[in-house]
Parts: C-alpha cells; structure tokens; sequence
C-alpha cells in the first residue's frame, strides 16, 4: 500500500509534506493568476495549516473565498501598511491555527504612481511614499509586530517577493524599483536582528516577469516578457515553479539560509546576452 501510494504521488508529482505541522500567514492572493495563490495552493498541498489575508478593498473581488475554501483556511483581512492590522493578524492567527506561526508570505506590490502613469521623473511624492509604504516598509511592519508579539517560531521562514529592477535600471518599473531596493535592504537589516535574537529567517525570491494583475500594471508588459524569455537560458519562471521554491524556503530543507536575495528568473540576473537575442540584430 505505502508503495502503491509513493507510485501515485511519483506519477502525480504530488505533495511530499514537506510543510506538515507548520503554521503561516499567506499575504496577497488576489485571483487566481497571484502568485500569493499558487503559494497557498502548494503550501496546502504540502500539509501546511496557514491564514489567508489581504487589503480590505482586494477583499470585495471576493474570488479570495474560493481559494480558502479549497485550502480548508481563514481569511483575515489586514492592510500591511497599518500596525493595529498587523497586530490582529498575528493575534487572531495564531489564535486560529493554536501555536506560533512557522512561515510568513509578503507577496504585496503597489504603485499608485505606475497605475496613474506618471512618468519616474516627475513622480507624484504622495503617491511615493504609498509606493514605498505598501510594497516595502509593510515588510519592516509585519517583521516588527511579529517579533514585539514574539509570534514566529524558532526557525520559522519570512519570504517576501521582489524584482531585478532593485539592481538594475528597467524604466517601466517606475518607483516600485525603489521600493524592490528598499524591500531588500529591510530583508537583510531585520534578518540579521530577527537572526541573531529569535533564530528567525528573512529572504526575499526575486521572481522572472510573471502574467498577474500586478505584473500586467508594467507597461508594455508583453514585449519585456518575451525580451525576458529570450533573455533566459532556462526561460522566465513561472508561477508554479515560484510557488515550490517558495515551499523549500518554508520547509526545513534550507534551515540556514538567511538575508538572501534569491533569483527564480531562469538565469536572466547572471546572463549578458544570449544567442536568442543577438540573433535579432541580424548578421
Ligand atoms: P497580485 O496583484 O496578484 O498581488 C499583489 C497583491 O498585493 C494583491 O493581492 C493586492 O491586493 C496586495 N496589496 C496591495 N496593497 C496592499 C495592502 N495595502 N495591504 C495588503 N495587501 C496589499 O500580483 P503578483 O504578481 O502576484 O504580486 C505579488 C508580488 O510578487 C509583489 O510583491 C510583486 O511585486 C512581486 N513580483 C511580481 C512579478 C510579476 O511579474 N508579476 C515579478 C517579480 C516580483
């Protein structure tokens, strides 16, 4: 029997428990093309028991529902940049799921200055300081409420999501590579703080151009797909693939990793050019 079951989840490429046990906190599934949602769906699949939360205002598309249902989850709805929100989560969390929790998802991205088109030269600082409010210090946010509430496990595992533009210049990114840089930065201070006094790990993937609502927010999305597609000996990671490598940052498999930048991009952050895109400029 135990073989037959080994079989079917070899020829399924089924789950291998590998987050059994454990407890999180799921940031930013917002339809099914998120990549917060295939996270959720992989990490339910490897035996994980964790919260789903988002910004109040995603909460009215209402499609979150379907994915805590298929999950068996809680849905908490949190604004990540508001510290009373922060705070309920954690409590009511781990009030939910009867322990401390053992793994964080910051999958969260906004610029109110990509989505109103103003150009990176004549930023509007209101909507900077959101940019960089939303889709990184919410990161310092959630990381400080968690350790004042001491609500992370030992060796538990915070992964926030980010871009090549915190590197390298790719203007359509606008302010949010500001942000990208910034979310870094916190990953290394506070891994380094949250490290040394609770043991707890801070890492941020740095994910290939993916199709979701807000990749698709980057202008001229679909040219810089395919120039990152040819761009990549391996191709552009999907979303799928990020969610797995997102499961072996929460699993036990990668205790000591910490403060690192990850790139999931195919090879895209080490390549100079490729023979795909020479071949584009003729003989
Ligand atoms: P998405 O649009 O599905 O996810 C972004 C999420 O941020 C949404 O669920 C949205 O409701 C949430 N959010 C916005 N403001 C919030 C707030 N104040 N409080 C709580 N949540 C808030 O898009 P995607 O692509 O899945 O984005 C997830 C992460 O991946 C983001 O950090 C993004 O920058 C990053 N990423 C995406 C790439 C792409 O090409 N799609 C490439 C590399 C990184």
């Amino acid at each position: 029997m135990v073989i037959f079951i080994f079989a079917i989840k070899k020829i399924f490429n089924m789950a291998n428990e590998l987050l059994k046990g454990k407890r999180g906190i799921i940031f930013g599934a917002l339809n099914d093309m998120s990549i917060a949602w295939k996270v959720a769906e992989r990490a339910h699949e490897e035996g994980a028991e964790f919260v789903l939360t988002n910004a109040p205002i995603a909460m009215r598309m209402g499609e979150i529902n379907n994915l805590a249902e298929k999950t068996n989850s809680q849905i908490i709805p949190a604004d990540a940049t508001s510290v009373e929100d922060l705070t309920n989560l954690f409590t009511k969390s781990q009030e939910i799921l009867g322990g401390k929790i053992d793994f964080v998802l910051h999958s969260i991205g906004m610029s109110p200055n990509v989505r109103k088109k103003k150009h990176y030269t004549g930023l509007n600082y209101e909507w900077y300081k959101q940019t960089l409010d939303v889709s990184a210090m919410s990161l310092h946010k959630t990381l400080q409420v968690a350790k004042e509430m001491d609500a992370i496990n030992e060796w538990g595992s915070v992964v926030a999501l980010t871009y090549i533009a915190a590197q390298r210049i790719f203007p359509d990114y606008n302010d949010m590579a500001d942000a990208k840089s910034l979310l870094e930065s916190i990953t290394r201070s506070f891994g380094y703080h949250y490290g040394s006094d609770k043991k707890v790990r801070v890492n941020t993937i740095s994910q290939s151009p993916t199709i979701t609502t807000a990749g698709s927010g980057v202008s001229g999305f679909d040219k810089f797909l395919s120039y990152s597609e040819n761009m990549s000996p391996l191709g552009n990671a999907g979303s799928i693939d990020c969610a797995n490598y997102c499961i072996s940052m929460f699993s036990d498999l990668t205790k000591y990793v910490t403060m690192q930048n990850l790139f999931h991009d195919g090879g895209f952050s080490a390549t100079g050019v490729t023979t795909a895109v020479m071949d584009k400029f003729g003989e």
